[in-house]
C-alpha cells in the first residue's frame, strides 16, 4: 500500500452527512459536514426517518463538494472508508450504499469502519505525534466506554455504561429543562454560570472496582429534583441544576478514567466522542492527568463530534493492516466496541 494513499471517507450514522479526503493517515485534505441539527431541533431529538431521507438528498453533493475542495476527481481516489455502525440503520445504509457503489465503480478497496473507533482515531488527526498505547475515554450520545488502545489494530474494552450514555443523559436532562436539542452544548453553556456543588446529585459506580458506568439514576435524580421543586413552588436555579448535574457526570468519568490509566500502566489518556467538546470535562481531565504526570489529548472541537475525517483515519490504519470489506458490507446499528 502506498504511503500517500488518497482515502475518501463517508459518515452518515446519525444526523450529520459528512465526507472527507485524507492523504495518508493523518493529513485531512478536505472535510465537509452537513448537519441536520436545525431540522431535528423542532422535534427535540433526531427523527430517524427524516435523517435517512436527508442523508439521501445530501450524500452525493457532500461527496462532490469534498472532492472539489481537495481539487481532486473520483479517479484520484485510492480507497473508500465508510461508517457501518453503530448508528441509525436507515442513516447508516445511505453511506454504506454510496460507498459500495463508488468502490465497485472505481474498482478500489472498500473499508467498513466502526464509528466509535473513528472517534478515538480523531485524536491522531489533532495530535500528529500521538501513538498507541494509550487509554481512551469514549463519551458520545450513544456510548460511554473505556478502551485500552494497545496498537492501531489492537484494543481492549475495559468497561462501558450499563444503561444511558453520558451524552444521552446530557440530552435528556436538557430536554426536561426546556433547552433545545442537542442538549450537551446547552448544559455546558448554562453550567458555566452555576454552582457545581449546589445540588448533591448521585455519582453512581464512582467507587466501585470496575470500569462500568451508569447514568440513568442520575438522570432520574435530576427529574425528581425538578418535579419536587415545582410541586413545592420553589423557583429553580437552572444554572445550578446544569452545573451540579454536569459535575456528577464528570466526577465519575474522571475517577474511572484515572483508575483505568493506573491499572493498564498507560502514560497517555485520550478523550473522544461528542461529549469531549464539553469544556469542563476537558479542563478537569487535563488537571487530573497533569497531577498524575501523564499526557492528555483530545481532538479539536470540529473533530469531537461526528465527521468523516476520523472515519478516514481509522480506515487508513485498517487498510494498512490489510483489512478490506467485501460488497456484503451491511449497516450494523448495534455495533459495539470490542476487543480486537
Ligand atoms: O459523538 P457524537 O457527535 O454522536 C454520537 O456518536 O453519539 O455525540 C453527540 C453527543 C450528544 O449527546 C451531544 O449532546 C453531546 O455529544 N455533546 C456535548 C457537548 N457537545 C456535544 N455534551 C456535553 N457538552 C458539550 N459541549
Ligand atoms: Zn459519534
Amino acid at each position: 500500500m502506498k504511503e500517500n494513499m488518497i482515502t475518501l471517507a463517508i459518515e452518515s450514522s446519525c444526523d450529520e452527512t459528512s465526507a472527507a479526503i485524507l492523504r495518508g493517515g493523518r493529513e485531512v485534505v478536505s472535510l465537509v459536514i452537513s448537519t441536520q441539527i436545525p431540522i431535528h431541533q423542532k422535534f427535540g431529538g433526531v427523527v430517524p426517518e427524516i435523517a435517512s431521507r436527508k442523508h439521501i438528498v445530501n450524500i452525493m453533493p457532500v461527496i462532490e463538494e469534498t472532492l472539489q475542495k481537495a481539487k481532486l476527481e473520483l479517479k484520484d481516489i485510492d480507497q473508500i472508508a465508510v461508517t457501518y455502525g453503530p448508528g441509525l440503520v436507515g442513516a447508516l445504509l445511505v453511506g454504506v450504499s454510496a460507498a459500495k457503489a463508488l468502490a465497485f465503480t472505481l474498482d478500489v478497496p472498500l473499508i467498513g469502519v466502526n464509528h466509535l473507533e473513528g472517534h478515538i482515531f480523531a485524536n491522531f488527526l489533532s495530535h500528529p505525534d500521538l501513538k498507541p498505547p494509550f487509554m481512551a475515554l469514549v463519551v458520545s450520545g450513544g456510548h460511554t466506554s473505556l478502551v485500552h488502545v494497545k496498537d492501531y489494530n489492537s484494543f481492549k474494552l475495559m468497561g462501558q455504561t450499563r444503561d444511558d450514555a453520558a451524552g444521552e443523559a446530557f440530552d435528556k436532562v436538557a430536554r426536561v429543562m426546556g433547552l433545545p436539542y442537542p442538549g450537551g452544548p446547552q448544559i455546558d453553556k448554562l453550567a458555566k454560570e452555576g454552582n457545581p456543588l449546589a445540588i448533591d446529585f448521585p455519582q453512581a459506580m464512582k467507587n466501585e472496582e470496575n470500569f462500568e458506568f451508569s447514568f440513568s439514576g442520575l438522570k432520574s435524580a435530576v427529574l425528581n429534583y425538578l418535579n419536587s421543586m415545582q410541586q413545592k413552588h420553589i423557583e429553580i436555579n437552572k444554572a445550578d441544576v446544569a452545573a451540579s448535574f454536569q459535575h456528577s457526570v464528570i466526577e465519575v468519568l474522571i475517577a474511572k478514567a484515572m483508575q483505568a490509566v493506573q491499572e493498564s500502566h498507560c502514560d497517555t489518556l485520550v478523550l473522544a466522542g461528542g461529549v469531549a467538546a464539553n469544556s469542563s470535562l476537558e479542563s478537569r481531565l487535563r488537571e487530573a492527568a497533569d497531577k498524575a504526570g501523564i499526557r492528555f489529548c483530545f481532538p479539536n472541537k470540529l473533530l469531537c463530534t461526528d465527521n468523516a475525517a476520523m472515519i478516514g483515519c481509522r480506515g487508513y490504519y485498517k487498510a494498512l493492516a490489510g483489512f478490506k470489506s467485501d460488497y456484503y458490507l451491511n449497516a450494523v446499528p448495534g455495533l459495539g466496541l470490542e476487543d480486537l
